[in-house]
């Protein structure tokens, strides 16, 4: 991949294809301070209220600038490397390499909390942590003070949901969810219904003094290649129809129709849901829907399966925080008469946690 310049001309190559840059692409990245605010990098001028038949006039090109003067006298210092990027992928994140894991999966991904964490350089390892497997625990968070909202604040925003701007989860009479009793929870993903579903939960353990009680994570990537690979008619019906997720208690009913495994435009995994006292199947014909009830039972034994769950405890102190779009959660039994299990839970959006990690990257040049 690189970059020509032919008669006042631009030109990008990438594997054997040339292809000429608009210059009124390159003309909208003037970056001298009279058209770009040198703080904000917002600019100074409307590229809307511009003819877009701008005519280049110089050409210059270094090892590591592209320097470009217009017919209209505005001229652009670019980093090469930089125009190359808005080429390479759609995915700003793409220097991440997701992982999918199974139950033999070691949880390494643990990172210890810390006065000033979250400008240090460890945050931005245990994010680049959380975008490959989904899931990243902290250790020695503080216990006291609702201090989840605070963590959640200092990544991005909280995102408030009809549960509130943070739950407690322990057992309590009447819950209006199963999550508030001691019953086992089988792995699911949280508010299929809600549009757009929450991000990433954030679960802090304040007291856990019960035998059972661990939590478990399974991992939707890891299933769903599988499920890909050796059921493609599941995997296929799974991906097109969409079902209705629904919750309903006193005070609101909240609805979303949607695939319990999603694809983005390139046909590629972008979210899985999976809450099967949540959804209903939309009426088809029989043939239809026997096949969608063996898919969903297929994805459901292997969501269920030890060959894919993994389990562990979590102390007082630990804060998990995992992407509801890619992995499900849940816990197993506990006797609540064996003492208390306390955590506190709060939903951030991925614009927090991809904000915070481009940030640090440009912070510590990495
Ligand atoms: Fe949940």
């Amino acid at each position: 991949m690189k970059i020509e310049l032919t008669d006042n001309k631009v030109f990008f190559e990438k594997q054997g294809s040339k292809k000429e840059i608009h210059p009124f692409w390159l003309r909208e990245r003037v970056n001298s301070k009279e058209f770009l605010d040198q703080k904000t990098q917002q600019r100074l001028f409307d590229p809307t209220m511009l003819s877009n038949n701008t005519e280049i006039t110089k050409l210059k090109m270094s090892e590591k600038f592209l320097e470009v003067t217009f017919k209209d006298g505005a001229h652009a210092k670019l980093i090469i490397e930089n125009i190359l990027k808005e080429f390479e992928k759609d995915n700003e994140l793409y220097f991440i390499n997701k992982i999918s894991w199974d139950s033999n999966f070691k949880i390494t991904n643990k990172f210890k909390f810390s006065h000033n964490f979250f400008e240090e350089k460890k945050m931005y390892e245990s994010l680049l942590d959380f975008y490959k497997y989904g899931f990243v625990i902290f250790e020695d968070v503080p216990t006291q003070n609702n201090f989840i909202v605070n963590f959640a604040n200092s990544i991005g925003s909280i995102r408030p949901t009809n549960f509130g701007e943070y739950f407690n989860v322990k057992s309590k009479p009447n819950p209006n969810d199963l999550a508030y009793t001691s019953l086992p929870l089988a792995p699911h993903t949280d508010n299929p219904y809600r549009k757009p579903v929450p991000c990433i939960q954030i679960l802090h353990c304040i007291e856990n003094e019960v035998n059972g009680g661990q939590s478990t994570l399974v991992d939707g990537l890891a299933v769903t290649e599988e499920l890909k690979k050796n059921h493609p008619d599941y995997y296929k019906i799974l991906t097109e129809i969409k079902v209705r997720f629904q919750f309903i208690d006193q005070n609101v009913v909240l609805e979303d129709w949607a695939e319990m495994i999603k694809l983005d435009e390139n046909n590629r995994f972008k979210q899985v849901r999976f809450s099967p006292r949540l959804d209903f199947v939309p009426l088809m014909e029989k043939e239809k829907l026997e096949l969608y009830y063996s898919a969903r039972n297929k994805i459901s034994e292997m969501y269920n399966s030890e060959k894919f769950r993994i389990e562990f405890k979590l102390k007082p102190g630990d804060l998990l925080m995992m992407d509801n779009h890619r992995l499900l959660h849940g816990r197993t039994e506990y006797n609540a008469n064996e003492g208390n299990r306390f955590l506190q839970g709060c939903y951030i959006d991925y614009d927090s946690t991809e904000g915070k990690l481009k940030h640090l990257k440009r912070k510590f040049d990495v």
